[in-house]
């Protein structure tokens, strides 16, 4: 007799069926009921000891936290709660748990405390839950481009420029110390012979590849060293960045757009149980709130309403004019004020322009050139240049992108005004003077789209083991 899966039971339930499980015990009551969970579902099986043949000492070992094998007879139930449970015949205890000791008690416990065990906190459901809705979500994430005909590429890790030009990355290095502390550092005699560094993002490597295959995406982990302590910063996090050749900027928000819905709309069919799971424990933190501070729409509510509505789409000068005359900004409620065109949008800016002014999600677009990043293709104004964020409801910028500055001697141009070696882009440079083409992208936050679509408030509770300043524990 084969295991079985807690889900298949519940997907298609053999009545009469003698049936093997095997998973943790989530509680045990009355020395009777054990509920069982073996992370293939939300919902828990109730296995129910009828019989006198299950030893004391058997019965002893069982425990929250203990791991259980049980063969069993599945039943209708005549208790509340379930419709069917198994009738145990006998019971394996694989694995013992203190009760006293074990920190996953059944009960409430903070996030806080659950990230310092985050070696256990996934047998909890609301981390099984959101565990399992990322992974489905990557899954969609790769259907997507997989039905599109895009090339899944991937771009390295271990890299020796900053894309971005951010300077904030984690150096890669096996000089030893006394190299190290040396004023002028001669990374000629380092591992790779020059500065090496974790990517902050594989475009640039992702746009080489988009002019020879098309249309292609990456989808990995990077890495910023920037020292930003929000809920939703995260100094290693998954990134998935496709890159278009022949795609201008109103094609490059079309994709963002039709990729977002479609991933919102394979998890909404595929995550039914746990979506719900987690829309019911938010509408009761919700309940507790003080009425003006609740959420409009439930997560499931938000979700639907972000499949079914169009993205809205405005400037970046037209948003700075919304801003600026905002009450908001009036009645001075913003910790930044708006006044001057050309400063950057903080996370309360975009967070009213999409939850108090338009209520949808908005992409604006032609920021201004000095806040972005060298490889973004200016404008006729020469002021601004063709970016675009995605921003969402209770998360803000989700996705970054742009149409790229396909002309070589206005990107050198770029280049040298920024500051950074042209030297360490030659190969980037040499895109533009071989064949170059018209090519855009954009990069979606992984952990923040799964924050969208589970309602967990923390990056740190999204991703299965978070790094952030000061914390690399696991
Ligand atoms: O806007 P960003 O910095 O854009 C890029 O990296 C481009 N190279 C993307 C491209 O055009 N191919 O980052 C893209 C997205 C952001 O919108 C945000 O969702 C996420 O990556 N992101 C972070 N997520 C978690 N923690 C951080 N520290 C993040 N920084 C950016
Ligand atoms: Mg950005």
């Amino acid at each position: 007799m084969d295991l079985i899966k807690i889900k298949d039971i519940y997907s298609s339930p053999n009545y009469n069926s003698k049936i093997i499980v095997a998973g943790w015990v989530r509680a045990f009551r009355g020395n009777r009921f054990i509920e069982l969970n073996d992370g293939s579902t939300i919902q828990n099986i109730q296995c129910v000891i009828t019989d006198s043949n299950i030893d004391n000492k058997i019965i002893k070992k069982i425990n929250v936290g203990s791991s259980l094998k049980i063969q069993g007879t599945l039943i209708e139930s005549i208790g509340k709660g379930q419709s069917f449970e198994i009738e145990i015949i006998d019971i394996e205890i694989l694995g013992e748990s203190d009760p006293d000791k074990y920190p996953i008690q059944p009960k409430k416990h903070s996030f806080e405390f659950l990230r310092e065990q985050a070696h256990l906190r996934i047998r909890t459901s609301t981390f099984s839950a959101v565990m399992r809705i990322r992974s489905k979500l990557a899954f969609g994430v790769h259907q997507f481009f997989n039905e599109k005909g895009f090339n899944y590429v991937h771009t390295p890790i271990i890299t020796s420029s900053d894309a971005e030009g951010a300077g904030e990355m984690f150096q890669v290095t096996t000089l030893n110390n006394s190299q190290k502390e040396k004023k002028e550092v001669d990374y000629s005699e380092d591992f790779f012979g020059k500065k090496t560094s974790l990517t902050v993002s594989g475009q640039l490597e992702a746009e080489t590849y988009a002019l020879g295959l098309g249309d292609v995406y990456t989808f990995g982990p990077t890495f910023r060293a920037e020292n930003s302590n929000t809920s939703r910063h995260a100094s290693e996090f998954w990134m998935i960045e496709p890159e278009m050749a022949f795609y201008d900027l109103n094609d490059n928000m079309d994709l963002a757009e039709s990729f977002l819905k479609y991933v919102l709309k394979y998890i909404m069919n595929s995550c039914k149980e746990d979506l719900k799971f987690l829309d019911e424990r938010l509408t009761k933190e919700q309940s507790q709130k003080p009425k003006n501070e609740r959420d409009e729409l439930n997560l499931i509510e938000k979700i639907n309403f972000t499949i079914n509505n169009e993205f809205t789409r405005i400037s970046y000068s037209d948003a700075f004019e919304i801003l600026k005359n905002s009450n908001y900004n009036k009645k001075k409620k913003f910790n930044y004020l708006i006044s001057e065109w050309g400063c950057d949008f903080q996370s309360e800016h975009e967070r009213f322009l999409v939850e108090k002014h338009f209520k949808s999600p908005v992409i604006i677009y032609d920021y201004p050139s000095k806040i972005k990043a060298f490889y973004m293709r200016l404008n006729d104004d020469e002021k601004t240049v063709r970016a675009m964020d995605v921003l969402f409801p209770g998360i803000g910028e989700i996705i970054g992108g742009s149409q790229r500055e396909e002309r070589l001697d206005i990107l050198q141009k770029r280049i040298s005004e920024m500051g950074i070696d042209e030297n360490e882009l030659w190969w980037y440079l040499d895109l533009r003077k071989y064949g170059t083409v018209p090519h855009s992208g954009f990069g979606l936050g992984f952990e923040r789209l799964i924050m969208f679509c589970t309602g967990m408030q923390n990056i740190r509770d999204v991703i299965p083991y978070p790094r952030t300043p000061k914390n690399a524990s696991f």
